[in-house]
């Protein structure tokens, strides 16, 4: 069944049918850590490569990415949901008891199932969201793993074996 709808919530239901991977967009502000979770993730350009992130501009990581310049996209897998829960979070100290591997100028998540380094290309406007175009610096990822999924406001793993 399809429904019309045209209320921001029912907006936000419909577009919920959209299954994602979950992803954690880290940065850092100093030598502070700055991290939030992220769905609006897509490949944009494999010459160059390029990616981009959907940050909504009332948020600090928005801020912080802008003036660091450089953000990692970390892939969660599908263990990770109390990582998602705990980087969708407004809290300080997001990082207390998180594993971070250094040398890329910013943290990336050691549980991560793949993970993409960035520096800023580009932050467009895109309404309430900041649409940042990432130039790829750094890329890795781990073979035979099992992405999270969010779909109709649930975490999610894959329904079929390998
Ligand atoms: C599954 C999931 C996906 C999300 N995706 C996004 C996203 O793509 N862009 C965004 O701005 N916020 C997204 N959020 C909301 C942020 O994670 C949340 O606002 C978080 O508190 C931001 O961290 P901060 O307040 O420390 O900046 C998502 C939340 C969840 C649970």
């Amino acid at each position: 069944m399809i429904e019309t709808l045209d209320t921001t919530v029912d907006f936000r239901a419909t577009m919920g049918r959209l299954a994602t991977g979950v992803n954690v967009i880290t940065t850092c502000t100093g030598s502070t850590p700055i991290g939030m979770t992220a769905s609006a993730v897509c490949t944009l350009s494999l010459e160059p490569l390029q990616l981009i992130v959907c940050i909504a501009n009332h948020l600090y990581t928005r801020t912080a990415i802008a003036e660091h310049g450089r953000f990692a996209v970390n892939v969660l897998g599908e263990d990770s949901e109390p990582l998602a829960r705990n980087f969708a979070a407004s809290k300080p100290d997001k990082f207390v008891g998180v594993e971070t591997i250094d040398g890329h100028g910013v943290p990336v998540l050691k549980d991560a199932i793949a993970a993409v380094v960035c520096d800023v290309a580009e932050a467009l406007p895109g309404g309430d969201h900041t649409i940042f175009v990432g130039d790829v610096r750094h890329f890795e990822h781990k073979v035979d793993s099992r992405p999270l999924l969010y779909f109709a406001g649930a975490f999610r793993a894959l329904g079929v074996p390998d």
